[in-house]
């Protein structure tokens, strides 16, 4: 009855469920697929994913992070989808097209809204070395450079008062200009290029990793689980990886699903999605930790990881700066499509809730990006002594960001849409493209219950015990 009287409202076009007009799809459906494993596959996967594997002891970690997907990755990607193509708004709009009348649902929105411009301010850093990285390898800097060579040059080009900021810079400009050209025109064509570029380079150096000496040591670690070191602290990390990874809890899925075609099969081009974003994350990991056994690089580095193991593969093959400059070329692109989705929750935000023109509401939220980026690219250097409960600032945005906001704004979304908005009108939805959805029951009981406790249990012990 309930789904009767929704769907007649829909179909309507009535005030309380209205529908914009005109809004832009993704031309293709693989072009759909193809960007939303943009926005998903990026820093998270290359830089983020090898460095939490490294710092929370591997192989463990490593399979806990493969069920808090199963748990809880899967079944959000779903939801948020379902909920952004029914609800057809920005991370606001949805929850007020979707909720019952006159209750403030909205307000969850504006949780995302926040963690998207922390965790855009120091992914905008690491993309911005990233981008340092490219010009010294034109420039020939990192050429020739043993680990420790490797480990000095990131300290000194992360740690000075200005290239941090020339990487920064260009990158949020780049970002902004392809958000002002708009999501079909300026994403979807340029993924189809890039993911499988990415990919294919991983996978060379993946071979040429297996070779070096002592990297076998370093792929037993990442394989074979040691549960003494786990703790609910690991949790949270895990799930914070999943949150951080996925694009979820934040927005970007839920913006992304509201571009998609009626009749694209959400169950399904989520499964190549997650699968997508996970087998490039193990992909890097597989990297990047035998690497670390075979330089005798600290497991504990941090931030710098990458960008001191993977040089360092490079400079044993022949045209190491080749290699270099494409490789941080493309990862460059790959941050690029994700801090899209990003500053895209944002402006789809401003341009429908707050009528402001689009190029206007991506340079607007482009500048305060910036601005908050600015301590965190200190903070690895000139500023490094500043502490927030005892983390630098960088590494503070991140851990509130993606340890906290991030599944607690997906508790939320996910609170609403398995108990106010109801799984079934989100089953109605996911079928009603044509496809059947077969895995309703389950979904709908891992959404209900599993998920929301999941993530609250791990949440509090994980922050408080
Ligand atoms: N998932 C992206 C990555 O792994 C980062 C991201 C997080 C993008 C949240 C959008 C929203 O790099």
């Amino acid at each position: 009855m309930f789904i009767m009287i929704f769907d007649y409202l829909r179909y309507n076009n009535t005030g309380v469920f209205a529908l914009p007009s005109k809004r832009e799809n993704f031309g293709s459906r693989l072009g759909f697929v193809m960007a939303t494993v943009g926005s998903a596959v990026g820093l998270g996967n290359v830089w983020r994913f090898p460095t939490v594997v490294a710092e929370n002891g591997g192989g463990a970690f490593v399979l806990l992070y493969l069920a808090m997907i199963l748990l809880i990755g899967l079944p959000t990607m779903i939801a948020e989808l379902t909920l952004g193509r029914a609800g057809s708004r920005n991370i606001v709009g949805v929850f007020k097209n979707l909720s019952p009348r006159r209750q403030k649902w909205w307000l969850i929105g504006l949780l995302p809204l926040l963690a998207t411009f922390m965790v855009l301010s120091f992914y905008a850093v690491v993309a911005g070395w990233s981008i340092l990285y490219v010009a010294s390898s034109l420039l020939g800097i990192t050429a020739g450079l043993s680990a420790e060579g490797l480990e000095e040059l990131f300290a000194s080009l992360s740690g000075s008062y200005l290239y941090p900021f020339m990487g920064q810079i260009f990158f949020i400009a780049v970002t902004v200009g392809i958000v002002v050209v708009g999501v079909r025109k300026g994403i979807e064509r340029w993924v189809k290029v890039l993911m499988p570029g990415i990919f294919i380079l991983l996978l060379v150096l993946f071979v040429r990793t297996l070779f070096l000496d002592g990297a076998l040591e370093g792929l037993v670690w990442f394989f074979r689980p040691d549960f003494g070191g786990l703790s609910v602290n690991t949790a949270l990390q895990a799930v914070g990886q999943v949150f951080f990874s996925f694009s979820l809890g934040m927005g970007a899925i839920i913006t992304y699903g509201s571009y998609l075609a009626r009749d694209a099969d959400i169950p399904l081009n989520s499964l190549y999605i997650s699968a997508a974003d996970l087998g490039v994350a193990i992909l890097s990991g597989l990297i990047v930790i035998p690497t670390l056994f075979a330089f005798g690089i600290s497991p504990q580095t941090g931030p710098g990881l990458i960008f001191i193991t993977l040089p360092a593969i490079f400079n044993t093959l022949p045209w190491s700066a080749l290699w270099t400059v494409i490789f941080f070329t493309l990862l460059t692109f790959a941050a690029l499509t994700s801090a899209v989705s990003l500053l895209e929750v944002m402006v789809a935000y401003l341009i429908e809730e707050r009528n402001w023109p689009r190029a206007f509401s991506a340079a607007g939220a482009g500048f305060i990006v910036f601005i908050a980026s600015i301590p965190a690219a200190l903070s690895q250097g000139p500023v490094k002594s500043l502490r927030l409960a005892g983390l630098d600032f960088f590494s503070f945005l991140d851990f509130t960001a993606s340890n906290i906001l991030l599944p607690l704004g997906g508790l939320l979304i996910i609170i609403f849409i398995g108990w106010v908005w109801g799984t079934a009108r989100a089953g109605a939805e996911i079928s009603s493209g044509g496809s059947p959805f077969r895995w309703f029951l389950p979904w709908s009981v891992l959404v209900r219950i599993v998920v929301p406790l999941a993530i609250a249990y791990i949440l509090v012990s994980g922050l408080f015990f």
